[in-house]
């Protein structure tokens, strides 16, 4: 996620301190970085696309001695990462530059008005820019009385720092549902968007709260309310050591972005809901003509990414009654598939980097496909290489084991498939709204699962000696039951085996003997009975069986020896629930065992060889 550092001081050493806080959020992710300094009585503006390495080079051998400035990594939301498109942004005479972490929802709006009215020819892509032409037109010599004037326009979720070569001792900043600190220094003080950015300089910060303004000068940290009476802040005293607070207190990324689940959906859900509570797939067209033209559509991807594709058949397959095929991308790029100008073929990738992916992606498009992809990483190449791409809002993920992008999928796959059933005209309008309800009421239900952690925590207790560990589940259920039980055997090197829970009895029973740990999900109303009697099935040959069904369906406590519920669900959106005991139970039996949770043995983030 995009990152902000700010310094005030009494050195000339803005431009190392600030870099240096960058460096700080660089696990964080982001594809560009800039900084804004004033040195010499001038603005002086860098930025450049890629690593924090680039811009260093940039600006290796300028002294731009400044004692104050404010600096920024990019992750792209609004536009592709650029050197244009990288913050911060600068208003016509390059006299305030502002950087902006988050969104600015009215921006089309505002552009408008801002090329109209006040004749401002854009430079970039991107939402930040109308921000800073906004302060500018209403600077009058004082730049927070400008911040102020601007705000009062802008909606949506953001932090922004502003500095201004003509009011040259402040650094002004808000907050409005997007982090932001202030760092008390000794004859210096800083903003940031997180702890870790100035942890080395400070360990006494104010918290800054929604809707609050704070103006930092070298001497002097001032915070205001939205109606610009002065806040009186208790100083927290930051005792985590900068390791710890990248991960925000939490032990490992992975289970950081186990907690981050909810957010995560509820931004991936957010961004795609319309005032009038409507689907918008906002610039992917697919109209009723060309989902009734498509006879087919692939589904495309690598390891938890296809998992998601698994569910996200059953949802399209449902919704917009379009038969869906589900491939790994190693396999489909080399099978000659079936691919015309009928063809839908939908990837999806975390970092859209995944060499297999992206070369099954090229081989659709060659045969004529269209292509929409569902990616994380702003700008990746898969997205690049798509015709339409359905961005998740997961956020930056760091932990090797993907937790937060497969549920964002899982959520995107659903928003896709009930805006093809009504655009179809394949699903009516009620079954469309309930739908809508529900999907909404996910990140809290996610919320309640998590409050599972110490139950899970405890089970991996006794779990965790065990050398195999089998997953059945049936439908969607064996689509997690594969997730389930990839994440286990990534993380914590147990043999874990997933199978749909209707084929044991065609062979794999044969390694069901006494004191086998079985896995069963049974969160689908419709198949629950048939779900209880394959737990009979492996119970009769000795198994030990954690089940898991949601809250109202008791009766499998007779069979399995343990239960595991998920909050009331409609069958269809349990995946979204179910798998987060699973992602906690793989973490919990991977720190007993003592593994490298974050870094498992063998893998990388992003697999770009073939
Ligand atoms: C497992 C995991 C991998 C990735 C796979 C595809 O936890 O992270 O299985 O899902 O390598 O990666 P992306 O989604 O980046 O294409």
């Amino acid at each position: 996620m995009c990152g902000i550092v700010g310094y005030a001081g009494q050195s000339g050493n803005a431009k190392e301190i600030i870099i240096d806080g960058l460096k700080r959020l660089e696990y964080r992710g982001y594809d560009s970085s800039g900084i804004a300094l004033i040195s010499n009585g001038k603005l002086e503006v860098r930025k450049r696309a890629g690593r924090i390495a680039n811009l260093e080079e940039m600006i290796k051998d300028e002294s731009l001695n400044s004692k104050m400035g404010i600096g920024h990594t990019r992750w792209a939301t609004h536009g592709a990462p650029s050197d244009i498109n990288s913050h911060p942004h600068t208003n016509k005479d390059g006299s305030i530059a502002v950087v902006h972490n988050g969104i600015l929802e009215n921006y089309v709006e505002l552009r408008q008005w801002l090329i109209e009215e006040h004749g401002i020819e854009f430079r970039s892509e991107v939402d930040t820019e109308v921000i800073v032409h906004l302060i500018s037109i209403y600077y009058d010599g004082n730049l927070e009385d400008a911040v102020f004037k601007a705000l009062q326009r802008m909606r949506g979720a953001y932090a922004i720092a502003a500095v201004c070569q003509d009011d040259p001792e402040k650094i002004v900043a808000f907050r409005r549902n997007a982090p932001l600190i202030a760092g008390i220094g000794r004859g210096c003080n800083f903003i940031a968007s997180d702890i870790p950015a100035i942890l080395r300089y400070v360990k006494e910060i104010y918290l800054i709260e929604n809707n609050e303004m704070v103006i930092v000068t070298k001497d002097d940290i001032k915070i205001y309310d939205i109606d610009r009476n002065e806040v009186h802040r208790d100083i927290f005293h930051v005792t985590w050591d900068a390791e710890s607070a990248e991960k925000n207190g939490y032990k490992h990324f992975m289970l950081k972005e186990i907690h981050e689940q909810p957010k995560g959906l509820y931004e991936t859900l957010r961004r795609r809901i319309d005032d009038n509570g409507m689907i918008n797939l906002d610039g992917i067209c697919l109209t009723k003509e060309q989902l009734e033209n498509f006879n087919r559509i692939y589904i495309v991807a690598c390891g938890t990414a296809y998992h998601a594709g698994l569910v996200g058949k059953f949802a399209i397959e449902k919704m917009a009654q379009i038969a869906v095929e589900v491939e790994v991308a190693s396999e489909f790029r080399y099978r000659d598939p079936f691919v015309d100008d009928k063809t839908l073929f939908i990837a999806i990738s975390q970092s859209g980097e995944t060499s297999d992916t992206l070369e099954a992606l090229r081989e659709a498009k060659r045969k004529g496909a269209r292509i929409i992809s569902v990616v994380n990483v702003v700008g990746s190449s898969v997205a690049r290489e798509s015709d339409d791409v359905f961005y998740t809002w997961a956020g930056p993920e760091i932990a090797v084991a993907s937790t937060k992008a497969y549920t964002t999928q899982l959520m995107s796959m659903y928003i896709i498939a009930l805006y093809m059933g009504i655009t179809k005209g394949t699903i009516d309008k009620e079954y469309y709204e309930s739908f809508m309800e529900d999907l909404k009421e996910i990140p809290d239900k996610a919320k309640k699962v998590l409050q599972l952690e110490s139950m899970l925590a405890s089970l991996a207790r006794d779990l965790y000696k065990n050398e195999q560990i089998f997953f059945i589940g049936r439908g969607p259920d064996a689509g997690v039951s594969y997730e389930g039980s990839l994440k286990l055997k990534e993380i914590s090197y147990i043999n874990s085996f997933a199978i749909a829970a209707g084929e044991l009895k065609h062979g794999t029973i044969a390694l069901i003997e006494k004191d086998i740990v079985v896995i069963a999900l049974a969160t689908q109303d419709k198949l629950y009975e048939k779900m209880l009697s394959n737990i009979q099935e492996v119970k009769a040959r000795g198994a030990y069986v954690i089940g898991m069904a949601t809250e109202n369906n008791k009766e499998i406590e007779m069979q399995a020896d343990k239960v595991i519920y998920i909050p009331e669900c409609r069958d269809e959106l349990t995946p979204l629930l179910s798998v987060i005991p699973l992602q906690l139970l793989a973490y919990y039996i991977a720190k007993e065992r003592g593994c490298d949770i974050d870094k498992p043995k063998n893998l990388a983030k992003s697999v770009t060889v073939e």
